[in-house]
């Protein structure tokens, strides 16, 4: 949200006329990381010591019915979080990964892939309501606001101009609309896996992030000789709603995050958004029939 307002970002007038964060940051994630692990930019509380950015390799292929993906990355030493107990936000998972995948329907996920998700008023941002179920939404806010996008909403602020709020957590579309948003394809379908619990989790954003509902995701996650490894299968059609179909001749955008370290919630390693497609030369991340 902070990457809209110009007084916090560089590139938010540019942003806003249709570049995307790779047009200026491919080559420099780990400078961010830099400047935001260190407390220079963007974060009020950096764990001291963590590392400020991951080199990830993704692999992608495809057959006829499933597309594959493996994210491979070196592991980290523990650096505790001063700021809870036992050092461990999530002391059951050491690891997470999630991935997005969105059509160009849902507003900003051609340019910003998983960001446009990201609110200042999320669940351990720094705008976050204090008593969100006193609203009396309907939002599953047990553990907080979670993720949602733009479209979801009668209202986003996001100029944040006169001291006005950033976000629009409490601003919720009516049911009827956001069933009608959904079927517009106007969601990010989001996957999951985790070391710990070895769950496998398949659902969507919109008003709010849903681990279930979608196809069915199969996957192992592990750690071996210091490096981790994800492998991640999916199939390429469906019809679940909040899943998105893979067809040759598209792109589509993809992002992903990894909670390293038994991190949880914002405090992931979070990539740039890039394009998938299917044998296609114009993908970032190029899925080649196997
Ligand atoms: C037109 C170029 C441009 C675009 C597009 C752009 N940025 Fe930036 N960004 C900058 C510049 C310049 C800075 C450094 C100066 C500043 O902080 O204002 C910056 C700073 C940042 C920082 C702080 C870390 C750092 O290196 O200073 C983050 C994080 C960031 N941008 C993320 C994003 C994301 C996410 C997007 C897409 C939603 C995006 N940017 C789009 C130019 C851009």
């Amino acid at each position: 949200m902070w990457t809209l307002v110009g007084k916090f970002h560089g590139g938010s007038r540019p942003f806003k006329a249709g570049d995307r964060c790779t047009t200026c940051h491919d080559k420099e994630t780990a400078d961010m990381g830099q400047k935001m692990v260190t407390g220079q930019k963007a974060e009020p509380t950096p764990p001291t010591g963590k590392r400020p950015a991951i080199p990830v390799t993704v692999q992608a292929t495809h057959d006829a019915e499933k597309l594959y993906l493996r994210f491979q990355w070196e592991g980290t030493q523990h650096v505790p979080i001063p700021f809870v107990d036992g050092g461990k936000m999530d002391p059951e998972n050491q690891t997470k990964l999630a991935l997005m995948l969105a059509t160009d329907e849902a507003e900003y996920a051609s340019q910003a892939g998983c960001w446009g998700t990201c609110h200042e008023d999320l669940r351990t941002m720094p705008g976050h309501p204090e008593d969100p179920a006193a609203a009396g939404l309907n939002l599953d806010v047990n553990q907080g606001v979670t993720k949602y996008i733009k479209e979801s909403r009668t209202k986003v602020e996001e100029k944040g101009r006169r001291g006005k709020k950033l976000g629009g957590w409490d601003k919720l579309k009516a049911d009827g609309d956001i069933q009608a948003e959904l079927s517009a394809h106007k969601f990010m379908d989001l996957l999951r896996i985790s070391s710990g619990t070895g769950a496998v989790e398949d659902g969507h954003v919109l008003e709010q992030r849903i681990m279930t509902g979608g196809q069915g995701l199969v996957g192992s996650i592990k750690e071996e000789a210091g490096y981790w490894t994800v492998t991640l299968e999916r199939k390429l059609k469906s019809d679940n709603p909040g899943d998105i179909t893979i067809d040759s001749g598209k792109l589509y955008n993809f992002g992903f995050a990894i909670h390293d370290d038994y991190t949880n919630a914002r405090f992931h390693h979070v990539s740039l958004g890039y394009k998938l497609g299917l044998d296609n030369s114009e993908a970032e991340i190029n899925a080649l029939a196997q």
